[in-house]
């Protein structure tokens, strides 16, 4: 098709998706590459408090206020002990970790990890070993975690310096237990019966527990879709949230195409619920299980993953440096979580320090914002509230990767308070701007507080370390308001954050 891109956009106040679970902007951490050693772990660093936690990274992880952090792994998970990171340090072993062919020195654990956790104003979603554990060691990290006292794994935890239970609320059964990289992964009837028994041993400890069992590692595994109904045949009962995971990379699609991705990360939103209720309709069940997208982002396009020597510590390893258009894709694939608000109510971006991360390090040195940073910390600002319905109406394109894309991808929040409605709109025409309306029906009037707009005429434009700030978010002027509706044009290319504000209120 097109021509001039254009598109219309029209939000009822009373027609809504749903409200957003802050959660859905969580993040994930995994004992991968750099990201906890010099990434948010370095005693010795300028900047780093009494715990060896670097402050400056601290102060990023805030901006980006993820209230939900998923920890240890990942793959890593499965070969992990957590025994083995928790106690005094020095008497700590140092274990090679098959999963990345890397060696592990445990200087950090599961305690670091909730004392970092509390420092950056996070919860933690920590995730049991089902790949070479099973049930016992879940049980036992459990009881070490969260009883209070009294019996041999709560006072070893006391002995470690925590007198309180950690009170963790939200663990993973496992990881990507479908995919053959994964150490002891399994069939889905295999791993649907562990995870089954695993959770009902769980919740016997604490029913309210909530409990996320493995979906497919990505839509394009063979067994996406069956392995979902198997595992939710036996697990039904006793889990709470379905997992999902996707990465895109830039492929030979090019950039629409790479622009056109996170609509297909809608349609696996969508067929994962499908699968969901399926089971659910096979028990005339009225319960929903969930979806946790716990680990999406984009992927691929640098970083080596290649090791230079063998079974090193903490090495360099998937430091991705993002574009102006990876932010762009982030910023489509945080516009396909938020108009599932209804059913997606956990999402980590994976990861979030050095590894495939918004934040990046240097030992003994800087930290800085990654081009991704910009969209994430202003969904994450912003996105919370009452997600609307769109009636959107776009020109469109084809790219290899699919037809008809719709040159606008949007979503409109209304604040909690429900006198702010905030417009994230991506303009995926890549040489042209976009005329955009939107049409408000049933708002008291809105004036434009804001807009600010993430574009460079160079798609290829990063943050670096000698440039740590070439990317950033500009403010814009041009947006206006004629009675109920907004019109604007969207440069080309662009991830765009339009704030309208109701004339009475002050914000
Ligand atoms: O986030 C990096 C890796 O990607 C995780 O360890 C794994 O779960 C996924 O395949």
């Amino acid at each position: 098709m097109t021509n001039k891109p254009r598109a219309t956009v029209i939000v009822d106040r009373d027609f809504t998706v749903g409200e957003t679970d802050p959660r859905l902007f969580g993040g994930f951490i995994e004992h991968l590459g750099r990201h906890i050693y010099t990434g948010i772990y370095e005693p010795g660093h300028p900047r780093a408090d009494a715990d060896g936690f670097r402050e400056d990274v601290l102060e990023l992880v805030r901006e980006l206020n993820m209230p939900i952090m998923r920890y240890p792994g990942g793959n890593f998970v499965s070969g992990y002990h957590w025994e083995d990171g928790v106690g005094p340090r020095d008497q700590r072993p140092v274990r090679l970790d098959f999963a990345w062919q890397v060696t592990e020195t445990n200087q950090f654990g599961t305690n670091e990890f909730i004392t970092w956790c509390r420092k950056a104003g996070t919860a933690p979603m920590l995730a049991v070993n089902l790949g070479t554990r099973g049930p016992a060691e879940a049980r036992e990290y459990l009881e070490y975690c969260n009883h209070a006292g009294g019996t041999a794994w709560s006072d070893l935890r006391r002995r470690h310096g925590y007198p309180e239970p950690h009170n963790v609320r939200l663990w993973c059964l496992g990881n990507e237990m479908d995919g053959p990289w994964q150490l002891g992964h399994m069939t889905a009837e295999e791993y649907g019966r562990l995870a089954a028994e695993t959770a009902r041993i769980m919740k016997q400890f604490d029913p309210t527990l909530e409990l996320v069992v493995c979906g497919s590692s990505h839509r394009g595994m063979p067994t996406f879709g069956a392995w979902e109904w198997t595992v939710l045949d036996h697990a039904f009962e006793h889990v709470d949230y379905l997992s999902l995971h996707t990465y895109y990379g830039r492929g030979s699609e090019g950039t629409p195409g790479y622009l056109g991705w996170p609509d297909h990360m809608d349609r696996f939103i969508e067929e994962a619920a499908a699968c969901a209720d399926a089971v659910a309709a096979k028990r005339r069940s009225p319960r929903r299980i969930h979806l946790s997208f716990d680990e999406w982002n984009v992927w691929g396009n640098s970083g080596s993953h290649r090791l230079t020597e063998p079974w090193p510590v903490a090495p360099r390893s998937h430091e991705s440096i993002y574009t102006v258009e990876d932010a762009l894709v982030v910023g489509g694939m945080l516009l396909a979580l938020l108009n599932h608000a209804d059913r997606v109510r956990v999402g980590c971006l994976a990861q979030v320090v050095n590894v495939i991360a918004p934040i990046m390090t240097e030992p003994g040195g800087a930290a800085w914002r990654q081009t991704i940073f910009y969209p994430f910390a202003q969904a994450s600002r912003y996105g919370r509230g009452v997600v609307l319905r769109t009636l959107v109406t776009s020109t469109a394109y084809d790219a290899p990767n699919g037809h008809g894309f719709p040159h606008l991808k949007t979503a409109v929040v209304r604040s909690p308070e429900g006198d702010a409605l905030t417009i994230f709109a991506l303009n995926r025409a890549v040489e042209q701007s976009l005329a955009l309306t939107v049409e408000m029906r049933a708002f008291a009037p809105m004036r434009v507080a804001e807009w600010t707009v993430l574009r460079d005429d160079d798609l290829t434009a990063a943050n670096t370390r000698a440039n740590p700030a070439r990317v950033q978010l500009r403010p814009m002027t041009g947006a206006t308001m004629d009675g109920s509706r907004l019109m604007v044009r969207l440069p080309p290319a662009s991830w765009n954050m339009i704030r309208l504000a109701s004339v009475q209120s002050i914000l």
